[in-house]
């Protein structure tokens, strides 16, 4: 990490009060929401400040009983909420194409998809359902398969005629712990080595999610000319991603935590704010919205080679599950 990034993660400890508030959001009336694991934490404050634009929002996450009280909760602040979920397991390729089947089956368009779910500090050698290191798999190739299967539905959107340019927008949670990943934000030939510590798999997962979402607009230069696509630096939130943290880690780490309120501020603004536009798409946001920076390695695989062999690897292995 160079010193500018390491300015950028201390500038994150405290950040300034947001100034793009509810107040400025804008009617949603008739269009619909997707983002995922929003039923605690960063997306379940982003939700809170999304429900009164009017927007359909539908939340996937894994489990029903986890997103049916969440749901209740905001009934209770926002009776009329239009709050759907359907249920989706990252950490199961299979799970992924029945959830992508059923938001296609009841919606014909969707403006804003974020990709929020994410898991962190889980033990060295755990895999998922398909074998794969369980960040990389949570964190990247679940979102990846839902992502490339949301593809047509995302440009038929942003194609309709009554669609405001830049309002259909893609964003993908990022971290400052990208700045922790390997060289170019990911080793190639540790991809499947399951001995690695946790914080390295963290970090490249988080560095392979802005490679990937970056990777899928310029293969799709056609949507991506018309689709912001937003990296989301939520700073340092209180919520569940810490809870695999061991006592020790925990102790230092909550320290730097915010009330996840800032970070649901920082996803409403790359969500709904006018000042971002398609010539925003790569940038990183930082709280509570900000134009941050992603380390230069890990930038520059967002559209190179190096990152193109990534998404190539990726999508071999969850391609059939489409
Ligand atoms: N909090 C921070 O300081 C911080 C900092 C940087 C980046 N982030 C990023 O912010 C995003 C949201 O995290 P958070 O802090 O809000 O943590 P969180 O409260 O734990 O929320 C994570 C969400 O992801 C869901 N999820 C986990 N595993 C899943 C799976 N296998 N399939 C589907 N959904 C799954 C969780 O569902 P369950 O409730 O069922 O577990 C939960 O709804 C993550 O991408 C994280 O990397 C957070």
């Amino acid at each position: 990490m160079t010193w500018a990034d390491t300015k950028q993660l201390i500038a994150n400890i405290w950040p300034p009060k947001a100034t793009f508030l509810p107040k400025d959001y804008k009617d949603l009336k008739g269009q619909v929401v997707l983002i995922t694991g929003a039923n605690s934490g960063v997306g379940y404050e982003a939700v809170k400040l999304l429900i009164p634009t009017g927007a359909r929002i539908y939340i996937l996450s894994r489990s029903a009983e986890r997103l049916e009280a969440a749901i209740a909760e905001l009934k209770k602040q926002f009776p009329a909420a239009d709050l759907h979920y359907i249920l989706v397991d990252f950490n199961d390729l299979t799970t992924v194409k029945g959830a992508a089947n059923s938001f296609l089956a009841k919606e014909s368009r969707l403006d804003i998809l974020i990709h929020n779910a994410g898991v962190m500090a889980l033990p060295t050698g755990t895999k998922t359902k398909q074998g794969f290191e369980a960040h990389l798999g949570i964190n990247v190739m679940g979102p990846t398969l839902l992502q490339e299967l949301l593809t047509p539905i995302l440009f038929k959107t942003a194609s309709e005629i009554n669609t405001t340019p830049n309002a259909v927008r893609v964003l993908f949670l990022n971290s400052t712990a990208h700045g922790q990943s390997s060289p170019k934000g990911f080793d190639y030939d540790k991809l499947e080595d399951l001995t690695r510590p946790w914080m390295l798999n963290y970090g490249d997962s988080k560095a392979e999610t802005g490679i990937m979402i970056l990777q899928w607009a310029k293969a799709h230069p056609a949507v991506s000319a018309k689709i912001p696509v937003l990296l989301v630096d939520p700073g340092y939130a209180k919520t569940g991603l810490q809870q695999h943290l061991s006592w020790f880690e925990a102790f230092f780490v909550n320290m730097l935590l915010n009330d996840p309120i800032i970070s649901g501020y920082t996803v409403a603004y790359c969500a709904l704010s006018p000042d971002l536009t398609v010539k925003n798409t790569g940038d990183y946001i930082i709280p509570p919205g900000r134009i941050g920076r992603m380390r230069d390695d890990v930038k520059e695989s967002c559209t190179n080679e190096d990152g193109k062999k990534l998404r190539q690897w990726i999508l071999e292995r969850v391609l059939p599950y489409a």
